[in-house]
């Protein structure tokens, strides 16, 4: 909890508008492993974050939305029955949560609002998941919509869909709202059941390596993945009818429709499969306390990231390469949608100076900008503070 920054965040609220307002925190996350499986309903290991997005709201009295960003120190308001999407980009999604809501029958009036946080923006820590679920909780706090959990990060989700144009799974917002101080979390993206185990990482911890680049590739290709995907699918079904998403099929069954789709098709299909095996083995090793077979996944996941899945960028590839030298690393991936954010990387604590100072200067002679490094533990997911 950044205490500094939530004083900050209602010290602004109170001086724009008085009162006494809701409060809430939500947080980024991370993915241990399980990278673009989410879409094809298999499975993810995600925790929700320490960096976080403070909110702070309250009821007006008419149907005006009233919103300020502190991070950016803009401002923007609409009206709930609006019809218009408001032209702040940062908006956008937030205006898609009021519409959503409305849309599923919930009432609700206007209310101000003011945000802001710690989660770096285009990190791939998801600042994006934090604000819808920050927001829906708001909503649902201010007009007593009693929302349940699952359906917040649903329509975190449909606001993604809808008002960002990003076609994304459910990880990112489940994790944000679903996330437990100290532990991991595995989400079946078809069922959506859920179990949580305690993260003993023993002497180890994890470390994000920002690339401080995020290419614009990132959403028209994610969108082109899906694709790719679904026609993968299609070819599979006509011989085996009961696969209903790459979650059902097996390597074999791909091998055996290699003459009917690309190669393209193929890697990205071949990948999925693999990376869902790869979670279950994942869970099975932290569960045991293999934590050297797990640091093996994470390399074996960003290899098939990047050749197979092609969403890695030859900065993650460059920091991902680095750590195979060293020894106190047990591994290391891109993590997130891709093209550009934080790597994560399994690492000795003990080392995470030396590892800091190897790299940054390597980092900095191959890109002519620095990264940026971030410890990542595993914290409670949104809540009201
Ligand atoms: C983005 C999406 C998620 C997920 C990841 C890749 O973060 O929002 O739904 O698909 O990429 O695993």
């Amino acid at each position: 909890m950044n205490n500094e920054l939530l004083a900050q965040i209602e010290k602004k609220y109170k001086e724009l508008y008085g009162g006494k307002p809701l409060l809430i925190r939500a947080p980024g996350r991370i993915n241990l492993i399980g990278e673009h499986t989410d879409y094809n309903d298999g499975f993810v290991l995600p925790c929700a974050v320490s960096p976080a997005i403070y909110f702070a709201a309250e009821k007006r009295g008419d149907t005006k939305v009233c919103l300020n960003s502190y991070d950016y120190g803009s401002y923007c308001e609409f009206d709930v029955k609006q019809k218009d999407r408001p032209r702040e980009q940062w908006a956008s999604y937030l205006y898609g949560i009021t519409q959503i809501i409305q849309e599923k029958g919930y009432k609700i009036s206007g209310f101000n609002c003011v945000f802001g946080g710690d989660v770096p923006v285009g990190a791939g820590m998801s600042s994006s998941a934090a604000l819808e679920s920050g927001l829906c909780l708001a909503i649902s706090e201010l007009f007593s919509l009693n929302l349940d959990k699952m359906e917040m990060a649903k329509i975190g989700q449909k606001s993604e869909h809808e008002y960002v144009g990003v076609k994304c799974g459910i990880m990112d917002q489940f994790a944000s709202i679903f996330g437990k101080d100290g532990n991991c979390v595995r989400l079946d993206c078809r069922s959506l059941d859920y179990e949580y185990s305690k993260l003993d990482l023993k002497d180890c911890i994890f470390v994000l390596t920002d690339t401080k680049v995020k290419h614009s590739l990132a959403s028209s290709e994610y969108n082109t993945r899906r694709e790719e995907c679904a026609t993968g699918v299609k070819a599979l079904q006509k011989k085996y009818p009961g696969i209903k998403a790459l979650r059902d099929a097996t390597v074999e069954q791909l091998q055996s429709v290699i003459g009917e789709i690309s190669d393209t098709v193929y890697n990205r299909c071949k990948y999925v499969i693999e990376e869902d095996n790869r979670v279950i083995e994942a869970c099975n090793a932290l569960n045991n306390n293999d934590l050297t077979r797990f640091g093996q996944l994470l390399y074996l996941s960003h290899n098939g990231l990047s050749k197979l899945y092609e969403v890695s960028c030859k900065e993650l590839d460059f920091l991902v390469d680095q750590t195979k030298k060293m020894d106190y690393i047990l591994g290391s991936r891109m993590m997130g949608g891709g093209f550009g954010g934080c790597t994560l990387s399994l690492i000795k604590a003990d080392k995470l100076e030396e590892y800091k100072a190897t790299i940054l200067p390597l980092y900095v002679e191959k890109f002519q900008h620095e990264c940026k490094f971030y410890a990542a533990t595993a914290e409670n997911g949104t809540a009201v503070i």
